[in-house]
């Protein structure tokens, strides 16, 4: 079923990055994007057995391959899933020629792709390759892909969306390392809000606060072991922290990617939205 909200997108191209998992947030705007009509290509990182951690457990390519197709069948739009690597150039180089062989021209882009190594640890403890590739990730990445598939969007003009995160604004304990990242995708999104205006292509960012996904599942269970207490416990205390009273659905911060995407947002550039339940308020 088509969303009537954005009829606009019906035909553009979006590509996501972080896009394989569907109990991911990269899946559920993928997925809404579809609904509206766009073509999607979903990108998405296949580890090695030795670059898998806890939070890499991304499914294989006949898994992802499957997605991009079952989402072709239901929405009747063209999708395509691509694997890549946002820290290694030539990957992302090899994703855009694919998008560019597969699609000419992309419309639309997000920037979901995100990890977290080296947690929990202070600043003056943590180990310095997983804070340097927890940066690589999280704000090199966003700077690689941008710089592959932005020339791809300058016909038609277009929009760019970052995933940032609450943390960017509020300091986490003990996850220095993608709280700078994600504080670097804000002000990235305004560079290039700046720049790419002129060009028709808006840039804006997304601040999930807690969203229920593998990510948060996996925070929760890491959080329990440090203080002893149950995963449930963990959650339920951080419930307590959100007015709404819930932790978010991915499909909540798709629906506002996609508002972000369609012009229904033509006169929003540079900012950084926070979609927390609340649990982040500013003025
Ligand atoms: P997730 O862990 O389920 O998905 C992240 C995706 O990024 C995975 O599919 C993973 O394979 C991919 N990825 C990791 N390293 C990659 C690499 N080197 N190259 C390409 N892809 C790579 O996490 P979730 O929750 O869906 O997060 C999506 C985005 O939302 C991330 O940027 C995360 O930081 C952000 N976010 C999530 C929140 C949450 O509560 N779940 C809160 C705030 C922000």
């Amino acid at each position: 079923m088509e969303n009537p909200m954005y009829q606009d997108l019906k035909g553009q191209t979006a590509l996501v990055t972080g896009a394989g998992k569907k109990s991911g947030i990269g899946y559920a705007i993928a997925e809404k994007l579809a609904q509206s009509g766009a073509n999607v290509v979903l990108a998405d990182f296949i580890p090695s057995q030795e670059e898998k951690t806890p939070l890499l457990i991304a499914a294989g390519l006949k898994e992802m391959t499957a997605l991009a197709d079952s989402l072709a069948g239901q929405y009747g739009v063209r999708a395509l899933f691509v694997e890549v690597d946002v820290t290694s150039t030539a990957s992302v180089d090899q994703m855009a020629a694919d998008v560019k062989a597969h699609f000419e021209q992309v419309q639309i882009l997000c920037n979901n792709a995100g990890t977290v190594l080296g947690v929990p640890s202070a600043v003056h403890t943590y180990d310095e390759n997983a804070w340097l590739k927890t940066i690589d990730v999280n704000l090199h990445g966003v700077y690689r892909v941008s710089k592959a598939i932005v020339p791809l969007m300058m016909d038609t003009g277009g929009a760019v969306i970052n995933m940032a995160s609450r943390a960017a604004k509020v300091p986490p304990l003990f996850n220095g390392a993608y709280a700078v990242a994600k504080a670097g995708v804000v002000m990235l999104t305004k560079v290039m809000a700046r720049e790419l205006a002129g060009s028709g292509i808006r840039v804006n960012s997304v601040c999930p606060g807690v969203i229920d996904t593998d990510f948060t599942r996996w925070r929760f269970g890491l959080e329990a072991q440090i203080l002893n207490a149950t995963e449930e416990a963990r959650r339920e205390e951080m419930v307590q922290t959100i007015p709404l009273g819930r932790l978010g659905a991915s499909e909540e911060v798709a629906n506002l990617v996609a508002f972000l995407a369609s012009d229904q947002s033509s006169y929003m550039t540079g900012q950084a939205i926070n979609v927390t339940g609340g649990q982040l308020m500013e003025l």
